[in-house]
């Protein structure tokens, strides 16, 4: 059998933060080589075979396999050329309301939640993935959605199609910010601008009165700091006085621990009120215990905090289906729950509630599933991460949902109590996306939509925030 570096480790059980010590290097640094995204220099990968105790060689095939796919996780394309489309808006913008551009758009989830205010409402999208523009723009009426390479887009094309932007938002996907320049450096429609560059040249372009900049929170660490102190520069160079904080998604309201790091900039200098969380749960930030992690205050001095929503809160109003089955009509019999009730946003049918048909040895496995790998019998899979082919907990909020969240074989994504992985509608529910929120494309397309966007929970919040700072 060929094994790698990760299904070596967990055949001999053994923790990543155990190898990672044995080996000498950090566990970030053991997740991106059991990824397949860096290759181990030979000396290192006879230390970790020592410590694993196998054939160097053996493991040496093994990383060779991996590299050739490597799990990329939430760092996916930057840019893949599709031709150019345009779809043009279907409503005219009301002229009263706060004009946003969502860069980066994907479906515009983020953005979708500016628009649960009344007071904005989104005017233009870009995305390079056609199906994510086709779901954009049907849910956003008044935005013209540009599907293009966003190093090609020409500012002069935005501006004299669109009203000013009062909000920029976006979220440049995180590869390839080694190489951040200086602001004064960039040139127009030059390719070879990294993404986050992108978004500068767009807002010192159309100088909106706020910017949104959203991101993974790997950023934070990603090259020492040093690429968000330089993003963070180009936006002070560009003008705008920022601040930064990493908000999990569950203490406002959604039935999911989701962080993202937020960037929010003002271009008249204004100080930026951060909303304070109004949900509780017991959850350990990924960024650890910096100060920017926006945080109830402990549980005993909570009172004024409603408990995190649950993910049995968010969906038990669904009716239960098989794998490989589908349902198109809501339970009746029984009561919905607040979350239910907001999120269903009165639809009258049910859609995308469609269970994962798996192969019988995959159902053995499921029925068989826990809290994490290791409920699993000895033997029963050989390689996984230890929260791959496990149950969600459906008294808490579900951890962060990935883009492959049909495939039990990814993170925590087993129904709580029935025998298949989440169905398109249970995720979208978890994600906070409306019923009515149409998504367009294939079944595999839209679970990246889903797994890929950002709350519009999140999106609301920020929104209301930047009303009152404003
Ligand atoms: C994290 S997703 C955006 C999620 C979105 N903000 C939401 O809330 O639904 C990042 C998006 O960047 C898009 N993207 C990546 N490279 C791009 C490029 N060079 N030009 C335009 N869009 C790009 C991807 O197609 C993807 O949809």
């Amino acid at each position: 059998m060929v094994l790698d570096i990760r299904s070596a480790r967990q055949l001999r059980r053994m923790r990543q933060r155990d190898l990672a010590a044995a080996a000498g290097i950090s566990v970030n640094e053991l997740m991106k080589l059991e990824r397949g995204l860096t290759v181990p220099p030979k000396k290192l990968l006879d230390l970790i075979s020592d410590c694993l105790n196998m054939d160097v060689n053996q493991l040496a095939v093994g990383q060779n396999e991996l590299l050739k796919n490597p799990l990329t996780g939430e760092g996916y394309i930057t840019a893949r050329p599709e031709s150019p489309t345009r779809i043009p808006r279907r409503k005219t913008p009301d002229s009263t309301k706060k004009s946003v551009f969502d860069l980066f758009c994907g479906v515009g989830g983020f953005s979708f939640g500016f628009e649960m205010h009344e007071a904005f409402q989104v005017v233009a999208g870009i995305d390079i993935l056609g199906d994510r523009l086709q779901t954009f723009s049907r849910n956003h009426d008044t935005a013209n959605a540009y599907g293009e390479d966003i190093r090609a887009i020409c500012t002069d094309i935005l501006e004299s199609e669109n009203p000013r932007p009062f909000v920029i938002v976006g979220g440049a996907p995180c590869q390839g910010f080694s190489s951040l320049r200086p602001f004064r450096n960039i040139e127009r429609n030059d390719l070879r601008n990294n993404l986050a560059e992108e978004f500068c040249r767009i807002v010192h372009d159309l100088q909106p009165e706020w910017i949104v900049f959203e991101n993974v929170i790997g950023l934070l660490t990603y090259n020492k700091g040093q690429t968000l102190q330089a993003i963070l520069g180009a936006f002070e160079e560009v003008g705008y006085r920022t601040s930064f904080k990493v908000l999990n998604a569950a203490y406002y309201g959604l039935p999911q621990c989701r962080e993202r790091l937020i960037v929010v900039g003002s271009r008249k200098g204004k100080p930026f009120k951060w909303t304070q969380p109004s949900h509780w749960c017991e959850h350990r930030s990924m960024a650890g215990q910096q100060k920017f992690v926006l945080k109830p205050l402990g549980k005993l001095f909570a009172q004024n905090l409603q408990p995190a929503v649950t993910v049995n809160q968010a969906i038990h109003d669904l009716p239960p289906v098989e794998a490989g089955e589908r349902s198109t009509v809501y339970r009746d019999d029984i009561e919905s729950t607040p979350y239910e009730i907001f999120i269903r946003n009165k639809a009258q049918q049910l859609t995308m509630h469609e269970a994962t048909a798996h192969s019988p040895r995959m159902l053995e496995i499921i029925r068989q599933a826990g809290a994490n790998i290791y409920a699993l019998p000895e033997g029963t899979v050989t390689s996984g991460f230890s929260s791959c082919y496990s149950r969600l907990n459906g008294d808490e909020p579900s951890v962060t949902l990935t883009v492959n969240f049909t495939h039990p074989g990814s993170n925590r994504c087993i129904h709580p109590y029935q025998h298949r992985a989440l169905t398109l509608r249970e995720g979208a529910r978890l994600q906070g996306f409306f019923d009515t929120f149409e998504f367009l494309g294939t079944r595999s397309q839209i679970v990246k939509q889903i797994g890929n966007a950002v709350p519009p929970l999140l999106g609301r919040v920020i929104a209301q925030a930047i009303l009152e700072s404003d």
